[in-house]
């Protein structure tokens, strides 16, 4: 069980080096925000009706995640950063919702990578905290490939993951 290194401990971790990631992971977070905010007001037409309530929703769990990753930032001691990745635009729906699902995918891929690298310099609240946002964010990953009538996204949330749902 040794042998076997996490990604998230390939590269040395620090305290700095942490802070870092969270900042990129910040960004992502303004970008998450900005998409959910402009798709969920122009996505129209019957067809994408529950879709863009549920947007609506991501935009404001996505400001709830921004403000958690940038105190964890400054507890760290570092300056939260205040420009987002770029956000893709289009004026074909399928497409739009097709860019969040990427970019989702990228969050979940990136915080999957966060827990560990907190764990190895012992902050395991922090990792506490990235987990319940990443729950959400699989929550978002479901959202977006219902709505595409994608089958199966890897969620990999396990029951867990799931349970979260009925909540709305
Ligand atoms: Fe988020
Ligand atoms: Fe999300």
């Amino acid at each position: 069980m040794a042998k076997r290194k996490p990604a998230g401990r390939d590269v040395e971790m620090s305290r700095d080096r942490l802070a870092e990631l969270l900042n990129e992971d910040l960004s992502r977070e303004y970008q998450a925000i900005i998409a959910y905010v402009v798709y969920s007001q122009v996505l129209t037409g019957a067809a994408y009706t529950d879709i863009a309530a549920q947007l609506e929703l991501h935009a404001k769990q996505e400001l709830d995640h921004a403000l958690i990753i940038s105190r964890q930032i400054d507890y760290l001691g570092k300056m939260p950063v205040v420009t987002p990745k770029p956000v893709r635009t289009s004026k074909d729906a399928k497409e739009m919702l097709r860019f969040d699902l990427d970019n989702e995918n990228e969050t979940i891929r990136n915080y999957r990578e966060r827990i560990p690298q907190c764990e190895a310099i012992g902050e395991y609240a922090l990792a506490e905290q990235i987990r319940q946002i990443l729950m959400q964010e699989q929550d978002h990953q479901i959202d977006l490939a219902t709505a595409l009538g994608i089958e199966g996204p890897d969620v990999g949330g396990g029951p867990q993951g799931r349970a979260s749902r009925t909540r709305r």
